[in-house]
């Protein structure tokens, strides 16, 4: 297995471009199976896991062209099979967002029930049940959703916690659905309105995406378009703590600060300095020493759940004592004992971390257990002395481009070591 080996204390300056955001393509693939012509998806990252989605839907009879400009042409609309096997669906759990389209477009979907993850118990419980308000019967059998519908109908749905793939799922399903369908209680992250804009390229009839209310009106068929995903507010967020845990200067371009309010709000608290336009976010972290920054994570606008790791970093370098709340998923701290092995005081209890800053890391042979997690793990090589091997870097390529390359860009010492 390939390791990352990270030579700390460079600190990073310079200006990086961020890549489309994986977690607005991965349902974006996904709302392709509901489109009657075939779409096209532009500035999709290179990762992992748009490979497995590809995959999966390669598994189904589509049929993915790139073409001369580096876009995605992607014809779903004659599936020769509606089942996600469990070999796809267990290395990626945004596999089950083909249910709802599936369901909608060919009455029924077959899809391995994705099992715990390393950081929760993850269940799909809002999705079947919201479903099946929809009117799809759905039958859970040997470690399979089995769910068909004739047509689907719209009604109004209250889910019974806010989840973001969740809402996606529903919202795909209810474009195809026969009348109009309520959705409250929805995620409002910032990739459920890049949905919506995609799906209503492609003819649906969606109103009040990002809002505290989602009203589809169903239509007939979906046809094809050609979108753009929108840029990557969680690489974005993890190059500017970059930035800040190595006191330097970078600027990131193409993300509309918007999307990381709460972020930039917390690392101006931390002693950044920042400026935005209205695609980019510059931070600087020159000369200056770290403040501890209190967080709780929850769903957007508040403190985003895939940042908490970087920030467990920022805190555990800075003058002072701070505390981390993790509200969102229940096992989202396997990075801290890693990074306590490279001088890190982080105590944990419960959904809480008490991070006691101290002066300085030093370098040690850590290993990632999920994406975020192995972006925390890397930040802390930046700012550690002496060098770093960070192994099951698979974890990294599933949601950062290149990221060596990139931080290497920046001024960055990291090597790919093979297996
Ligand atoms: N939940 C349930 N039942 C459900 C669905 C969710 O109990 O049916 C619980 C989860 O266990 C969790 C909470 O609700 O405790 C929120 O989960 P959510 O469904 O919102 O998460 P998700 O849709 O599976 C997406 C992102 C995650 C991100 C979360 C939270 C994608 C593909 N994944 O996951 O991204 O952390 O929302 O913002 O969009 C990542 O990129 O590293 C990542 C994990």
């Amino acid at each position: 297995m390939e390791k990352l080996l990270i030579k700390g204390g460079k600190s990073l300056k310079g200006t990086i471009m961020c890549a489309g955001a994986k977690n607005a393509a991965l349902p974006m693939i996904a709302a392709t199976i509901l489109s009657s012509e075939s779409v096209v998806l532009k500035n999709l990252p290179y990762l992992q896991d748009i490979t497995t989605m590809f995959e999966l839907l390669g598994s189904m009879g589509a049929e993915i062209i790139l073409n001369e400009n580096m876009d995605f042409n992607i014809s779903s609309n004659s599936l020769s099979d509606t089942e996600a096997r469990y070999e796809l669906v267990k290395t990626m759990r945004a596999s089950i967002l083909v249910l709802g389209p599936l369901v909608a477009k060919y009455g029924k979907a077959r899809i391995a029930l994705p099992g715990g993850c390393a950081i929760g118990s993850r269940p799909v419980n809002f999705h079947l049940d919201a479903l099946e308000q929809l009117g799809a019967k759905i039958v859970l059998r040997n470690g399979y959703i089995e769910a068909t519908a004739d047509r689907l109908i719209g009604t109004k749905i209250r889910f019974d916690g806010v989840t973001v793939t969740g809402t996606e799922n529903i919202m795909m399903a209810a474009s195809l659905a026969e009348g109009t369908t309520h959705l409250t209680n929805v995620a409002k992250e910032p990739e459920i309105e890049d949905l919506a804009n995609l799906l209503n390229a492609m003819g649906a009839n969606i109103q009040g995406a990002g809002t505290e209310e989602i009203i589809i009106s169903g239509v007939k068929e979906l046809n094809g378009t050609s979108f753009s995903i929108p840029a990557d507010r969680i690489e974005a967020g993890t190059y500017l703590v970059a930035a800040a845990v190595t006191n330097g200067s970078v600027l990131v371009n193409g993300i509309n600060p918007q999307r990381l309010t709460k972020v930039i709000q917390k690392l101006e608290e931390s002693g950044a300095t920042i400026s935005t336009t209205k695609d980019s976010i510059s931070l600087s972290m020159e000369n200056k020493k770290l403040k501890p920054v209190d967080i709780t994570t929850a769903p957007f606008p508040e403190f985003p759940t895939d940042m908490q790791a970087q920030f467990s970093v920022m805190n555990a370098i800075a003058s002072g004592t701070s505390n981390i709340y993790e509200t969102v998923f229940e096992n989202r701290f396997m990075h801290i004992q890693e990074l306590n092995r490279m001088g890190c005081d982080i105590e944990i209890n419960g959904n809480q971390a008490i991070i006691k800053g101290v002066d300085s890391l030093y370098g040690a042979e850590v290993m990632a257990t999920d994406l975020r997690a192995s972006a925390s793990l890397i930040l802390a090589g930046l700012c550690a002395s002496g060098q770093t091997t960070v192994s099951r870097i698979y974890h990294i390529d599933r949601g950062y481009e290149r990221i060596e390359e990139k931080l290497n860009y920046l001024g960055a010492e990291i090597l790919r070591l093979p297996s």
